[in-house]
């Protein structure tokens, strides 16, 4: 076989979880050559040049600073797998943009914050911006609502974003353990940050959405505007009594759009048992998209890990490679919408409602005379057994209603003498 005269050549910043995997796809796949050209990495920039890895960096020239790299003559591709809003990731890509270099990177976090400035940016200098891997890692999410439905109007993306928290509630409803537990356990084992605060605090799963939301909106990312609840409150008591129920509590991310209103939003919730949503389970992803004519189509598979991400990384070279361009959200920076978030006042949710009483007469019927007055209507009831205190806990559920007559119904029963703490309130998904 002769070798393709075309070369590519890469510059990386970034050689950890993602950046070795890249490396290792490349070794692995030298057929990989899209229209043609071959894909060398020429120089790599990483925080410590000591470090051991799993791959050999002998070879590639070391750059300090990856904002040099970036801008260096030395490659034609600058792919950012440092990761942060802020920092050297966003100022080496927006330095390589600048110069009208393409970048290819995997960071939600830059993009969801950053996003519409620096599409304006590469829009600009005529530099591709390509992040198939920042949203569901190996999953084609990115260019499924970029390409695959432009023709469509979209009008929910929904689902699980966040593999360390998808697992950290598999792992309590299989082990019977705590939070705490488990997730020490997963940063044992690697499966969580050790500092998790960004994953279970449905931080980075609101970045993912908002930029889902954005491409499937025809928007401008927005994260500032993004409602985010993460998992860290999630009891295993909710787990085993939302189970008794016929539900598995999942973190659910959603982009909905009503006219120029969206809304993001990010909060733990039960989902039934029977839903798909309910049976993605360990670190999977999972994505409901609901468009006018296409109706509903679901997506799952891995979101994270360094080949499914590499491999996504690998989709994006392929495409700059091929000249297949699109804008880097659904349409030119310039013609982005500014979509309002939505009036929260007015959006509806089903709620599951858990409180401990006292074993008294009369309780069941001033909680649900609390829940009267703000207009709730129960749909389901469970009272467990007195405990050893005399306390009694109950959960119940009610039909979809108001958020705002929700909160209401919480603060009227949180004031009855009867309830020993404030009630647990978690949505249940209308998915
Ligand atoms: N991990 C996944 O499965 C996954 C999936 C989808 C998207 N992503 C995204 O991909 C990106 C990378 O994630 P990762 O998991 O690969 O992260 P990681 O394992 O923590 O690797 C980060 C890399 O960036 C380097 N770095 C940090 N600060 C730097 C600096 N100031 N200058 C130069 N290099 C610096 C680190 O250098 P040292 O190695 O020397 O410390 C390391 O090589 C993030 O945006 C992340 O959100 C990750």
């Amino acid at each position: 076989m002769t070798k393709s005269e075309k070369v590519l050549r890469i510059g990386l910043a970034g050689a950890g979880v993602v950046g070795q995997g890249l490396l290792k796809f490349l070794a692995q796949r030298p057929d990989f050559a899209p229209a043609g050209a071959t894909v060398v990495v020429t120089g790599v920039s990483a925080r410590n040049r000591e470090r051991q890895r799993e791959v050999d960096l002998s070879d590639l020239v070391w750059f300090d600073d990856p904002v040099e790299l970036a801008m260096s003559d030395s490659n034609d591709v600058f792919i950012e797998l440092i990761g942060g809003s802020e920092g050297p990731a966003r100022t080496a890509v927006e330095a390589a943009l600048s110069l009208g270099k393409p970048v290819i990177t995997a960071n939600k976090a830059l993009l969801a914050v950053h996003g519409h400035d620096l599409a304006v940016l590469a829009e600009s200098t005529g530099a591709a911006l390509l992040f198939e891997a920042a949203v569901m890692g190996g999953t084609p999410a990115v260019k499924m609502l970029r390409e695959g439905l432009v023709g469509d109007d979209v009008s929910r993306v929904a689902g699980i974003l966040n593999g360390t928290c998808n697992f950290i509630l598999s792992e309590m409803e299989a082990s019977e353990l705590s939070f705490d537990v488990v997730l020490a356990d997963a940063q044992a084992r690697g499966f969580a940050e050790a500092d998790p605060t960004t994953d279970i605090g449905g931080f980075d799963a609101g970045h993912k959405i908002a930029l889902l939301g954005a491409l499937a909106f025809g928007g401008a990312p927005d994260f500032s505007t993004a409602e985010i609840e993460g998992i860290d409150q999630v009891e295993l008591l909710d787990i085993r009594l939302a189970r008794q129920l016929g539900f598995r509590i999942k973190l659910i991310a959603q982009a909905t759009r009503e006219g120029r209103l969206a809304s993001v939003r990010v909060n733990p919730a039960l989902v039934p048992l029977s839903h798909p949503l309910a049976q993605a389970g360990g670190s999977l992803n999972a994505l409901f998209i609901e468009g006018d004519r296409i109706g509903r189509i679901f997506l799952q598979g891995p979101g994270a890990g360094a080949g499914p991400t590499a491999a996504a990384v690998a989709a994006d070279i392929a495409d700059l490679l091929t000249g297949a361009r699109r804008p880097v959200f659904q349409k030119p920076a310039r013609l982005l919408a500014r979509l309002s978030p939505a009036d929260h006042a007015h959006r509806k949710t089903a709620a599951y409602i858990r409180l401990l009483v006292a074993d008294k007469p009369g309780v069941i019927a001033a909680v649900t005379d609390a829940l009267a007055k703000a207009g709730l209507s129960i749909d389901s009831f469970l009272q467990r057994s007195v405990q050893d205190t005399g306390l009694v806990p109950i959960v119940l559920t009610t039909q979809p209603a108001l958020e705002s007559s929700v909160d209401e119904a919480i603060e009227h029963i949180a004031a009855l003498d009867v309830v020993i703490e404030r009630p647990r309130m978690i949505r249940i998904a209308q998915i």
